[in-house]
C-alpha cells in the first residue's frame, strides 16, 4: 500500500467553477482604462452604477456614527434602526405590512443578498428560472449553490419580460425557485401587474420560492413612482425573497449594502449562511443607510427626473439611427438597442464602437444568448456626455452599415 499522500488535484480549483464565467463587463472596464491613458475621450455608456454622488444627508450620518464610535461588530442580520427602517420603507413600497426586525436581512450589497438566498434555498438537483437575458450573476450563484439554471428566454416581440406561458413550459419537478428582475438589467424593461398576477398564480400552483430583485425598483419612469412588485399579490409574501439595496436608488453603489426581506421563516435559514459569509455589514455605514430610508425621498426623485431627461435624449437619438430598433423600457438607466441589422455580432459591435469610435457599451450576449444582437447602453452619464455619445454613435453606426 503506498504512503503518498499526495493529492493530484491539491492545486486545481473546484469543479464547481467550471461553467463560472469571469465577467464580460470587465473586460470593457479595462479597455475603457487603456484607452482614457491613451488620452482618448470616451462615452461611458459601460457603467451599471449611477454618476451621482451619494446625498449628504447620508454621509454625514454615517461620518457622525464613526465619530461617535460606531465601530464594533453589528448584529448578524443588521442594526435595529436599518432592519427597521428596510421594513418600514418595504411596507409603504408593497402595501404589505413587513416587520424589519424579523424579516430583513443586511447584506454586503444585494450581490451578496443573491448568494446567500441561494446558498440557504437551493442545492443539487434543484432548477432555477432565471431570465434571458439578465445580468448574469443569477445564473452563477445558482451554480455555485450546487443548482441548475434554467434559462426563460425573453423576446424584444414582448418587451423583453417574462411570458407566463414560457415560464410554466420550463417548469419541473424539480423546479425549485423563480427569479424575477424588474426593472431589468440589462434591458430595463418593467413586468406588468398583470404578468406578475400571473408569475405568482404559477409560484403558488408549482410550490416555488421567488426571488424578486427590485433593485430598480425606485428608478421608475412609468405612472407612479415604484415599478409593481410580486410581494405585494396575495399569498406571496410568504414565497417571495425580496433582494434590494442602496447601491442604485442612493448612488451607494461603493458603500456595498444591500437587504433581503422574507418571511420570518426563510429569514431564518438566511441568517444560518449569513453568520458565515461576512458575519455582519460595516457598522456605521448602515447608520447612514438608515436614514437614507428614513428621510424625505426628494434625493431619489431628483436623480430619477435627471435619468428621464437623458432617457428620452437616448430614445428619440436611437430611434433617428437607420438600422436601429429600440423598446421603450419604464425602468433603470439601461437601454438595449437591436443592431441585428447591421449583420454583425453584438461583440463584434460592441469591439468596433470602443475602439474605434471610443463608445463604451456592452455586448448582449453577455447577457445571455437572448441578448445576441443587442447593446446594453448605460445612460448612467451626464446629459451633455448622452448628446455627444448620441451623435457618435449615429455617425459610428452610418460607416458600420456602409462596410
Ligand atoms: C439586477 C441587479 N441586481 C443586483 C445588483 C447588485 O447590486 P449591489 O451593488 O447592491 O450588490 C445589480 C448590479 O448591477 C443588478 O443589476
Amino acid at each position: 500500500m503506498s504512503n503518498d499522500t499526495t493529492n493530484p488535484g491539491g492545486l486545481s480549483p473546484a469543479s464547481r467553477l467550471a461553467t463560472v464565467p469571469l465577467s464580460g463587463i470587465r473586460k470593457v472596464f479595462d479597455r475603457v482604462k487603456e484607452l482614457e491613458a491613451e488620452g482618448k475621450d470616451v462615452i461611458h455608456w459601460q457603467i451599471g452604477r449611477p454618476d451621482f454622488d451619494t446625498p449628504a444627508h447620508i454621509k454625514q450620518a454615517a461620518a457622525d456614527a464613526l465619530q461617535r464610535g460606531e465601530v464594533h461588530y453589528a448584529p448578524n442580520l443588521g442594526i435595529p434602526a436599518l432592519r427597521k427602517a428596510i421594513g418600514d420603507r418595504t411596507t409603504i413600497d408593497t402595501g404589505i405590512k413587513v416587520d424589519g426586525m424579523k424579516q430583513a436581512s443586511v447584506m454586503a450589497g444585494a450581490n451578496e443578498g443573491i448568494m446567500v438566498s441561494m446558498m440557504a434555498f437551493i442545492q443539487p438537483g434543484d432548477e432555477v428560472l432565471v431570465g434571458d437575458p439578465n445580468w448574469h450573476h443569477y445564473k452563477t450563484c445558482v451554480t455555485l449553490a450546487g443548482g441548475t439554471p434554467i434559462e426563460v428566454p425573453t423576446r424584444e416581440e414582448d418587451g423583453f419580460v417574462m411570458v407566463p406561458e414560457v415560464v410554466e413550459r420550463l417548469i419541473t419537478p424539480k423546479t425549485k425557485m423563480l427569479c424575477i428582475t424588474s426593472p431589468g438589467n440589462p434591458t430595463g424593461c418593467v413586468q406588468s401587474k398583470e404578468s406578475l398576477e400571473a408569475l405568482a398564480k404559477l409560484a403558488i400552483k408549482h410550490n416555488l420560492l421567488v426571488m424578486s430583485d427590485e433593485i430598480y425598483a425606485r428608478i421608475y419612469h412609468g405612472k407612479g413612482t415604484i415599478a409593481p412588485s410580486i410581494y405585494s399579490i396575495p399569498g406571496m409574501a410568504e414565497r417571495t425573497i425580496i433582494i434590494n439595496g442602496f447601491s442604485k436608488t442612493y448612488a451607494m453603489d461603493g458603500w456595498r449594502l444591500g437587504w433581503t426581506v422574507a418571511s420570518e421563516e426563510l429569514t431564518k435559514s438566511i441568517l444560518k449562511v449569513r453568520q458565515y459569509t461576512t458575519v455582519c455589514v460595516n457598522t456605521f455605514i448602515q447608520h447612514g443607510a438608515a436614514v437614507a430610508l428614513n428621510a424625505d425621498q426628494q434625493c431619489v426623485d431628483d436623480m430619477v427626473s435627471e435619468f428621464s431627461k437623458r432617457r428620452k435624449v437616448m430614445l428619440e437619438g436611437l430611434r433617428a439611427i437607420p438600422g436601429v430598433s429600440i423598446v421603450e423600457p419604464e425602468g433603470a438607466f439601461y437601454l438595449f438597442p437591436n443592431i441585428k441589422s447591421f449583420g454583425k455580432t453584438s461583440a463584434e459591435v460592441a469591439d468596433y464602437l470602443l475602439n474605434e469610435h471610443h463608445i463604451a457599451a456592452v455586448a448582449g450576449s453577455v447577457f445571455g444568448a437572448a441578448g445576441e444582437g443587442y447593446l446594453r447602453l448605460a445612460y448612467s452619464c451626464s446629459l451633455e456626455e448622452c448628446k455627444r455619445g448620441i451623435e457618435r454613435l449615429g455617425k459610428a453606426l452610418g460607416q458600420l452599415g456602409k462596410k
